[in-house]
């Protein structure tokens, strides 16, 4: 089967909690290739670019906010089934309904800021890893 590959992102909660390290061993556990990965701190801009998708949700502000707020770590991330694999290892949106063990259920604190993001079909993880990683600056795919 062809590998697929996804975008993570280490949210700026779990960031502040010293959670990336953690989150980075569970990747490579999982057998994910980093084929791509960086720090940075977006702007608001930058944030409501990232989730147009979401421009009218009730919870844009507070999202692209809290986006917004420190680092994040990027990564570009290559498995077979990779995007649906990565949402089973970071779990439901919100935490408290999320599995045990899972990403968001360890150290997700609510529905808004909930440790990781990860892309939901081919089409969305094409347009997100090229917002981060533009051209050279990711692994060309095999
Ligand atoms: P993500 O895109 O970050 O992987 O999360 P997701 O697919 O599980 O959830 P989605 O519906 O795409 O929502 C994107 C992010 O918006 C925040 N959110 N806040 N306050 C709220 O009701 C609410 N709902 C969603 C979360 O940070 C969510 O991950
Ligand atoms: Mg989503």
């Amino acid at each position: 089967m062809a590998k697929l590959r996804t975008l993570a992102i280490i949210k700026p909660d779990a960031m502040e909690a010293a959670k990336a390290g953690a989150i980075i061993a569970r990747i490579q556990e999982e057998g994910f290739t980093i084929c791509g990965m960086r720090q940075l701190k977006l702007t608001l801009e930058q944030a409501e670019g990232f989730y147009d998708v979401h421009r009218e949700r009730p919870f844009f502000g507070e999202l692209t906010t809290f986006m917004s707020r420190s680092e994040i770590v990027v990564m570009a991330l290559e498995a077979e089934e990779a995007i649906t694999k990565w949402r089973d290892v970071i779990g439901a949106t919100d935490p408290a309904k999320a599995d045990d063990g899972t990403i968001r259920k360890l150290w997700g604190k609510d529905v808004g800021e909930n440790a990781v993001h990860g892309s939901d079909a081919p089409e969305t993880a094409a347009r997100e890893i090229g917002y981060f990683f533009p051209g050279f600056e990711v692994r060309p795919t095999a």
